[in-house]
């Protein structure tokens, strides 16, 4: 049993750590991240004593615990300019807490009824942004496997019966090659294989060519990919035009808006996904722009029946017919964490109008850094931004390299990736505490080196 006199104490410890990381990472104090080697690392946090032993008490899980922070990477700094993954918001990290301490895995509804509803309540709230007014749902840990999900609701609308006899050789999925490498993933898991993915013709920048779609004759095209926005770039397709085009066809349309989805919220930014309820499904990642912490994820349908023919399942010791909102024949998962709560109480506290001023707050530092760059001599930056995602480079020299130099002096945090077979830096503004004094003296410091 707990005791649960040390259950308050560890947890009181845990929360003055945690709030004392987070202020000091606001403030930019401390490096963005560390490189120990993981052998040093190991021996620095005891690993391998606890693991054999055990023993931790409050006081030494102290210790362990702000080690283990000092050590970690600083979302919550202004330095933080790599990928897409939320600075999380504290009432997420409650909901953690409260999944963590309750592990209401919901799945079937009699193991976690409020879990179960909270999730089915937040899914109607983003059905009804993407515009599924009579549409159906599930949350999934993560993109990629939301992506697999919506796939395998477009392979059940094409091939009925693939389910039972398997793919047949001529079905085909349409996506740019700037389409995030999840989509490449399902292709091959839902058993169609990468011949099976024709690459849509782009412009220079990675987007879909709305004039240049395919006539794709003598094969059966099970679905076509869209990105809202793309990973790479943070650009988006042109929702409207290829939304358009599919329907004419017939072709199941999937927009992958992992990332840019939240830009609904923004009335400024929302034009970005004009079209999208055009889509027959969407992904929208909670753990990008909702400001939640890893993973919570939407697929979005705009027939809710579309979701349901997605998987055929039997298990006589879990399915006894719909008690209340049964998710688990919408799922991959088995078990699921109570993924909902922590959209929820995100929502709850800061209301849609205020994670909506999150997101237009960091697309504006991003369109800010954008300029800033622009400005300067010596960097170079191939597109105005659409979102808080930003490639540029400085001179000709290794890229690469700059960003290795910031990350050693724990100063920065950056991405890069390629544009045109050109490796660019790639920022991703994710932070509230990024402002423009952050992105000048990132500018200077890449100067300065
Ligand atoms: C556009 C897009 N789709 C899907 C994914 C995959 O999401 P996840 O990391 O949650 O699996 C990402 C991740 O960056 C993404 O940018």
């Amino acid at each position: 049993m707990w005791n649960i006199e040390e259950f308050t104490e560890a947890a009181g410890i845990t929360v003055g750590e945690l709030a004392a990381y987070v202020a000091g990472s606001q403030r930019g104090e401390a490096p963005v991240l560390r490189r120990t080697p993981p052998r040093e690392l190991a021996e620095r946090l005891g690993l391998r004593d606890l693991i054999a032993k055990g023993g931790l008490t409050p006081g030494t899980y102290r210790d362990f615990l702000r080690t283990f922070l000092e050590e970690g990477t600083r979302l919550h700094h202004p330095g933080f300019l790599a990928h897409q993954t939320a600075s999380p918001d504290f009432p997420a990290a409650l909901a953690d807490f409260v999944h963590g301490a309750t592990n209401n895995p919901m799945a079937v509804y009699e193991m976690g009824a409020a879990a179960a509803t909270v999730e089915f309540e937040v899914l109607r709230w983003m059905l009804g942004k993407v515009g599924f007014a009579a549409g159906g749902g599930v949350l999934t840990h993560g993109g990629s496997l939301a992506n697999l999900t919506a796939l395998l609701a477009a392979r059940a609308r094409a091939v009925p019966d693939a389910w039972d006899d398997g793919v047949p050789g001529d079905l085909v999925i349409l996506a740019p090659p700037a389409a995030h490498y999840s989509i490449a993933r399902a292709v091959s898991i839902l058993g169609l294989g990468q011949r099976s993915l024709i690459p849509l013709e782009t412009d220079g920048l990675g987007r879909i060519d709305p004039a240049r779609l395919p006539d794709i004759s003598g094969k059966r095209v099970m679905a076509l990919v869209a990105s809202a926005c793309a990973t790479g770039t943070g650009l988006h397709d042109d929702l409207r035009a290829i939304g358009a085009w599919c329907s004419e066809r017939g072709v199941w349309f999937h927009v992958d808006a992992a990332h840019g989805a939240s830009a609904l919220l923004s009335d400024r930014h929302a034009h970005l996904l004009d079209g999208v309820e055009l889509a027959d499904s969407v992904i929208w990642d909670a753990h990008k722009m909702l400001r939640t912490s890893s993973l919570a994820a939407a697929v979005l349908v705009r027939r809710e029946a579309d979701l349901d023919a997605a998987f055929k399942q039997e298990a006589s010791y879990l399915f006894y017919g719909d008690q209340g909102f049964d998710l688990i024949n919408r799922t991959v998962e088995c078990t699921k964490a109570e993924l909902g709560l922590k959209i929820f109480l995100n929502l709850a506290w800061r209301g849609e109008r205020g994670l909506g001023e999150y997101v237009a707050g960091r697309y504006d530092t991003a369109r800010r850094f954008w300029e800033l760059a622009r400005d300067r001599p010596g960097f170079t930056v191939p597109y105005e931004p659409e979102s808080n995602i930003v490639c540029f480079r400085h001179g000709d020299g290794d890229q690469a390299a700059i960003r290795e130099r910031l990350m050693r002096d724990g100063s920065f945090h950056l991405s890069s990736t390629e544009l045109g077979g050109v490796r660019h830096l790639r920022i991703t503004v994710m932070s509230p505490a990024t402002d423009d004094r952050t992105l000048t003296s990132l500018l200077d410091e890449i100067e300065a080196l």
